[in-house]
């Protein structure tokens, strides 16, 4: 199962991972293609080995507007429901929604055609000079699990706005259109589904069907919401999204570091090899409630205690699956009823489950 890349999220360094061809690319590109063998000239358009090649001079003309580029990541991270320097920005949020129209303001600066689809991921096209031809996109996320940080995605939108800016500002005309996508609900903090965006993108028709009766932990429908935040206005039909074969020609995407690893060898930037599938579990045991101080242990039946050994199962399976690079999670743990003094009841575990291929 190849999908697009999702991150693990605790969100320290800013080294910067160049994430290549993710399912979209894979998915869509054209007909008969490998996109991963294809030369930079099959992908640019242009010749680039010649010298004084009209990218060679291009190259030497690039810059980029550093201090620009870190004020708008850092009013991005304003539109936050955590105080400062966290950020948390959910799905059709009131925060998510100034977040997407600054997005959108930031893509109409840039000159860019800017469309959106029935679950709100946000298109932002230079077209080129070939309309015709599919075009060479690249983007990223801006929602922003509790209490993450300013980096995560944003990296990959809003420097994508800036590396078309930076195009402009050089004279580059493209020959495919080039273009920035922001897609929804990287994250599956409402709706429990990560990719959400790009998986309809791809054209996934079990997921445009489950869309329509999601709801989240206060029981708000993935539709309603999503009319809140002014999508899916046409009723019950997310199919609208699904991307045709051939839609893009290229897919890039930019991402920081979301580990340990690059900073602790030293190196700037890193080219993904391998993509996470990732898969998430909900589980919840009923035992038997009492009083703590009455219950003797042996005829105990503890629902908390269940869910802490398949907690503790899942920590031994993935250390015993041989890869280094595949997780697993139980981030989240409800006891029911809660208290000091009650044997649990009822227990409710999640478990993040991400598989390297
Ligand atoms: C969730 O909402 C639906 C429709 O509004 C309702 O029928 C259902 O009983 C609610 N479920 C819970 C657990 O509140
Ligand atoms: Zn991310």
């Amino acid at each position: 199962m190849s999908l697009r890349f999702c991150n693990s999220h605790s969100l320290y360094h800013l080294l910067l991972v160049l994430v290549i061809f993710c399912s979209i690319s894979t998915i869509y590109a054209e007909a008969n293609e490998d996109p991963t063998i294809r030369t930079m000239e099959a992908f640019s358009g242009y010749p680039i080995h010649e010298s004084n090649s009209f990218v060679t001079n291009l190259a030497s003309s690039l810059s980029v507007d550093t201090e620009t580029l870190q004020k708008r990541i850092d009013e991005l991270s304003t539109f936050s429901d955590t105080p400062a320097p966290s950020v948390t920005r959910v799905l059709y949020t009131e925060n998510d929604v100034l977040a997407r129209s600054y997005i959108k303001n930031l893509m109409g600066l840039s000159g860019l055609s800017v469309r959106e689809d029935a679950v709100g991921n946000i298109f932002g096209r230079w077209i080129g000079n070939e309309a015709e031809l599919a075009p060479v996109a690249t983007g990223s996320h801006i929602d922003a699990i509790p209490y993450s940080g300013k980096y995560d995605g944003v990296v990959g939108v809003l420097g994508a706005i800036e590396a078309i800016n930076v195009l402009k500002r050089s004279g580059f005309k493209p020959r495919r259109s080039l273009e920035v996508i922001m897609f929804t609900s990287e994250e599956p903090t409402r709706y429990g589904i990560s990719c959400l965006g790009s998986r309809l993108l791809a054209g996934i028709e079990s997921l445009a069907k489950d869309l329509t009766s999601t709801v989240d932990g206060q029981n708000i429908s993935f539709l309603d919401a999503a009319r809140s935040a002014g999508y899916a206005k046409e009723p019950n039909d997310l199919s609208s999204v699904f991307l045709k074969k051939g839609s893009y020609s290229a897919f890039v995407e930019l991402h920081i570091e979301q580990g340990p690893i690059l900073e602790e060898e030293g190196t700037s930037i890193g080219i993904v090899t391998a993509i996470a599938a990732p898969a998430s579990i909900k589980v919840d045991f009923e035992g038997n409630g009492g009083h703590a101080g009455a219950v003797l242990m042996p005829n105990r039946n503890d629902a908390g205690l269940a869910a802490a050994e398949l907690a503790l199962a899942v920590e031994k399976h993935v250390l015993e699956s041989g890869s280094i690079d595949t997780v697993g999670t139980v981030g989240i743990l409800e006891l029911h009823p809660g208290a000091i003094n009650s044997i649990p009841s009822k227990s409710h575990l999640e478990i993040g489950y991400r598989q390297w291929a």
